[in-house]
């Protein structure tokens, strides 16, 4: 429960109201609402081109991002909860990172920071580096809307999954704190819980790089997690986002509400903190006993988490549709080695996504599939 008179008590709750109150929230409830979800229709409808199988095959992953109508709604949607953050410092550092996400964490001395966290036990003895590649000091290896949303082998692995995924999770976060609101009155901050939502895999196009061969980079565990959950909060955290937020964002992949999940997040903060350069006490990330969250606990971690859990479905509707996909691949477009078929199924789910392949190879079947491909695919 909120201490305080939740905004909907005391705003009541018309649209106006809450309009004034939690701007993108209100959107998605308002008749805007509406124009954003028919915004994000046209993409599976209407593809922008109809490609070649030649020139699909000589189409990097960034070019299949950059003409998907699925992903740049998915990104606009983003863009669009980043701007109605309140704080104005809060906005401007979350769509910095969206706009660049360049990683200032890997300006640090390498060598110092792979000590200290095998003195911590946070990373394998066996390591000799921490960080993924950098190509060029000061440049993202690839813009934030073209990643991959995991590893290829999970969910959203296809050019601009990253963008997809987040925008599903953010949609879900946004109404999480609605939801919490209009039943129990609880007035959780919007601003930590939505920009945690929104930087929580910030660095998955650093980790997840696109490879030659049409995959991507294989993630390396980092203090018992994905390296890209603890190099993602070591940015917040370098580029001084609040503690409330780093808090939240920290909380993406467990949460502290059993002991056990606390040491996690807990570690994930440590490990982050030595990577950043910075006392995670001092900035508030946890407790003076370095043991716990600050406290007490906030509740806004946990809408992160809850709302991140959209790779419970969207991982095995990856996975479920490959033997469909390379099925069609062959028998349709001629395409059987390795490299063309993963340009094949990253040009498929970059278009129309994984969740609609699945959605549509489990209720419709093969054939539905092959003529949704068709439509942006020429034989
Ligand atoms: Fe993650
Ligand atoms: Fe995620």
């Amino acid at each position: 429960m909120s201490v305080s008179i939740s905004r909907r008590r005391l705003l009541g709750s018309s649209s106006a109201a809450l309009a004034a109150a939690a701007p993108f929230g209100a959107l998605l409830s308002s008749p805007a609402a509406a124009a954003v979800s028919e915004a994000l229709k046209p993409s599976f409808e209407h593809p922008l081109t109809q490609r070649t199988v030649a020139e699909m095959l000589a189409m990097s992953p960034v070019d299949t991002a950059r003409e998907s109508a699925l992903v740049s709604n998915a990104f606009r949607v983003l863009v669009d909860a980043a701007e109605a953050l309140r704080e104005p410092a809060l906005r401007n550092a979350v769509l910095a990172i969206l706009k660049d996400p360049v990683p200032t964490v890997a300006d640090t001395d390498e060598g110092k920071v792979l000590a200290a966290l095998k003195a911590e036990g946070l990373i394998d003895a066996k390591r000799n580096k921490v960080f993924p590649h950098v190509t060029q000091k000061g440049r993202p290896e690839q813009p934030f809307w073209s990643a991959p949303g995991s590893g290829y082998a999970s969910h959203h692995a296809y050019p601009g999954g990253l963008a997809t995924h987040c925008a599903l999770n953010v949609l879900s976060a946004v109404r999480l704190l609605e939801n919490y609101d209009s039943v129990f009155d609880c007035d959780l901050d919007y601003d930590a819980a939505v920009s945690g939502e929104l930087l929580h895999d910030l660095h998955k196009p650093w980790v997840f790089a696109w490879q030659p061969d049409g995959s991507s980079r294989v993630e390396k565990p980092l203090a018992k997690t994905g390296e890209h959950h603890v190099l993602s909060l070591a940015e917040s955290m370098k580029r001084g986002l609040p503690a409330r937020v780093v808090v939240a964002q920290a909380a993406a992949h467990d949460h502290p509400g059993t002991p056990a999940g606390e040491a996690l997040v807990v570690g994930w903060i440590r490990a982050a903190a030595i990577i950043a350069g910075v006392d995670p006490v001092e900035r508030g990330f946890l407790a003076a006993d370095k043991k716990t969250l600050p406290l007490p606990r906030r509740s806004e971690g946990f809408v992160v988490h809850l709302a991140d859990h959209d790779f419970v479905l969207s991982g095995p509707a990856c996975q479920w549709s490959l033997p469909a996909l390379k099925k069609l691949a062959a028998s349709t477009y001629g395409l059987t080695s390795e490299k063309d078929f993963n340009s094949f199924r990253n040009y498929v789910f970059a278009n129309l996504s994984a969740m609609r392949v699945w959605a549509l190879l489990s209720t419709e079947g093969e054939a539905a599939l092959a003529a949704d491909v068709a439509r942006i695919l020429k034989a």
